[in-house]
C-alpha cells in the first residue's frame, strides 16, 4: 500500500464569517470543508505548560485538528521527514493523514485543540511505540 508523506498533509483554510462588532465564525461541514467524513469530535484543553501530547500514530485514521483557542505545535513525521506547523488560527485546519507519528507540545496557556476525525474511536488504530510506527512504514500493510 502507498504510504502518505508529510507533504500530503496540509493546512486547510475554513470557512470565516466576520462580523465587524460581534466577532467570527468558522464553519466546519461534511461534503465541502474537510476531505473526509467527520465521525467523531474531541478537544484536548488544560495542558500544563512544557507538557507534550501525541506521540502516535494512526493505521486508518485522517484528522483535522484546529487551535479552537491559544497556539500549539504539531510535529508530524513520516518516518523519513518531519514537518512542523503552528496552530493559533481558529479558522485554519491541519489535515493529518493516515501513518504520520504526530507530537503536540508548546501549548500556550488556554489552548483548545480541537480534533475531526474520520472514525470513531479505535484502540487498534494507534501505533504508540516508535520502532513499530518505523517497522509498520516499511511494511506494505
Ligand atoms: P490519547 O489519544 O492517548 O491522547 P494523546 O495522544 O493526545 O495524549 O487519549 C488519551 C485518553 O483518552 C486515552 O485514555 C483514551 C481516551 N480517549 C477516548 O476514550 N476517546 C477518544 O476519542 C480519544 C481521542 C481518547
Amino acid at each position: 500500500m502507498v504510504k502518505f508523506n508529510v507533504y500530503d498533509c496540509t493546512m486547510i483554510e475554513l470557512d470565516k464569517h466576520h462580523s465587524d462588532r460581534k466577532g467570527n465564525i468558522s464553519v466546519v461541514q461534511n461534503g465541502d470543508t474537510v476531505p473526509f467524513d467527520v465521525k467523531r469530535v474531541y478537544y484536548l484543553y488544560d495542558v500544563p505548560g512544557g507538557e507534550s501530547r501525541g506521540a502516535h500514530a494512526h493505521k486508518e485514521l485522517s484528522q483535522l485538528i484546529v487551535a479552537a483557542s491559544g497556539s500549539f505545535r504539531v510535529t508530524l513525521d513520516d518516518g523519513n521527514v518531519k514537518r512542523s506547523f503552528i496552530l493559533n488560527r481558529p479558522y485554519q485546519g491541519l489535515y493529518v493523514k493516515p501513518g504520520i507519528w504526530r507530537d503536540l507540545d508548546d501549548f500556550s496557556s488556554g489552548a483548545v485543540a480541537m480534533v475531526l476525525a474520520s472514525e470513531k474511536y479505535n484502540p487498534a488504530d494507534y501505533i504508540r511505540d516508535y520502532d513499530e510506527f518505523i517497522s509498520f512504514r516499511h511494511s506494505d500493510k
